[in-house]
């Protein structure tokens, strides 16, 4: 039997543990170690999901052979940490956006891409049974109309309150959205957007905009609309939405289903899988084998779409729209 793959992560809080639980289901994959700054979540974690536990994630990859490494750190860490673990030169799942610091992005991904580094972003909606159906249901059409929606709360985890830490609504949870639109429309190439401060969030720990609204040109000529907010309740039923309306058709991409309208009526395909099942089995499964074709978010899409999204933060202090290509450039070297 070939020996199990053996995986270590670093940032073990909500995220760490998704995806342990998602790769605990295959049979070769061995968790062997967990670092996390905070000792007592490191220990609960390799309780539960086993290895050894580590405070510095350094300590972790010089003193443990490893195949992989998942980044479920805050934001902020994740370009510094992927580049101390290239140097181990084990496989990367890191988490979105890549950074904060497009500069510090940018050297990131070009270090990986300069060593073949295996290494995948986590925008887990791509892998989705929903958007591989709505990817053939668009193949070649032309989209005229791209409308992005994601009604939220405040983050249940408390640094994603402050814009500092974790950089809004559209670049910590829109992205999904940002990535999806882009995937499928040929890459966003400009970024216009309004966002509104604190408009129904009083709290002082709430440094951040409630209200979020940008205009979108993308590459293959559709335009579009990405609105969010977190001035609202957990409990809302209406799922984060990306739709795209092609000719007598719209499709509707949501985070439980895909659907189809047209005038013949409404056609429905729900995920039967959990969320993060297939990101997770893609990412070992191109471990195992070596495959990059099953990595279909590489750290490149998440560098453009981490600088769409900081574009559109930079557009709305700035009151003018971006050109993604030139803000990307401009801030990264
Ligand atoms: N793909 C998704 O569905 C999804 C959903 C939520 C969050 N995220 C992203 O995942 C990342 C983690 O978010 P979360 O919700 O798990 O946050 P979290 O606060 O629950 O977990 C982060 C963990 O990292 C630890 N940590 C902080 N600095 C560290 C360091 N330098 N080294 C090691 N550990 C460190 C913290 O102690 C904490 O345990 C964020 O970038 C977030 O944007 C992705």
């Amino acid at each position: 039997m070939a020996p199990k793959l053996r995986v270590g992560f670093i940032g073990v809080g909500r995220m760490g543990a998704v995806h342990a639980s998602m790769i605990a289901e295959e049979p070769d994959v061995q968790i062997v170690a967990a670092a996390d700054i905070d000792p007592a979540r490191a220990e609960a974690f390799v309780q539960k999901w086993g290895g050894r536990a580590f405070t510095d994630h350094r300590a972790m990859l010089e003193t443990t052979p490893l195949d992989a490494v998942y980044i479920c750190t805050p934001t902020r860490a994740h370009a510094d940490i992927g580049m101390d673990c290239l140097e181990h030169g084990v496989a990367l799942y890191v988490e979105k956006p890549l950074d904060l610091d497009l500069r510090r992005a940018r050297r990131f991904v070009e270090e990986a891409e300069a060593c073949n580094a295996l290494a995948m972003t986590g925008f887990h909606w791509r892998y989705t049974e929903a958007y591989r159906r709505a990817e053939e249901m668009l193949d070649g059409a032309a989209i005229a109309l791209v409308n992005l929606r994601w009604y939220w709360t405040r983050p249940p985890i408390r640094w994603m309150w402050d814009r500092s830490e974790a950089g809004g609504q559209i670049v910590d949870q829109n992205i999904h959205l940002i990535d999806v639109g882009a995937a499928l429309a040929g890459g966003v190439k400009t970024v216009y957007a309004a966002y509104n401060e604190r408009q129904a969030n009083h709290e002082p720990e709430f440094q951040n905009w409630d209200g979020y609204a940008l205009t979108l040109h993308f590459g293959r000529g559709a335009v579009g609309v990405c609105a969010g907010t977190y001035a609202l309740f957990p409990e809302i039923q209406l799922a984060p939405t990306a739709d795209f309306a092609v000719r007598d058709c719209l499709v509707r991409i949501t985070d439980k289903q895909v659907q189809r309208y047209t005038s013949a009526g409404i056609e429905s395909w729900p995920n039967t899988e959990p969320l993060h099942r297939a990101i997770n089995r893609a990412f070992i499964a191109a471990v195992r084998s070596g495959d990059r074709l099953r990595v279909h978010t590489t750290l490149r899409d998440g560098l453009m779409t981490t600088a769409t999204v900081l574009a559109a933060n930079r557009s709305a202090q700035t009151g003018k729209p971006i050109d993604v290509a030139t803000f990307l450039e401009k801030e990264s070297t």
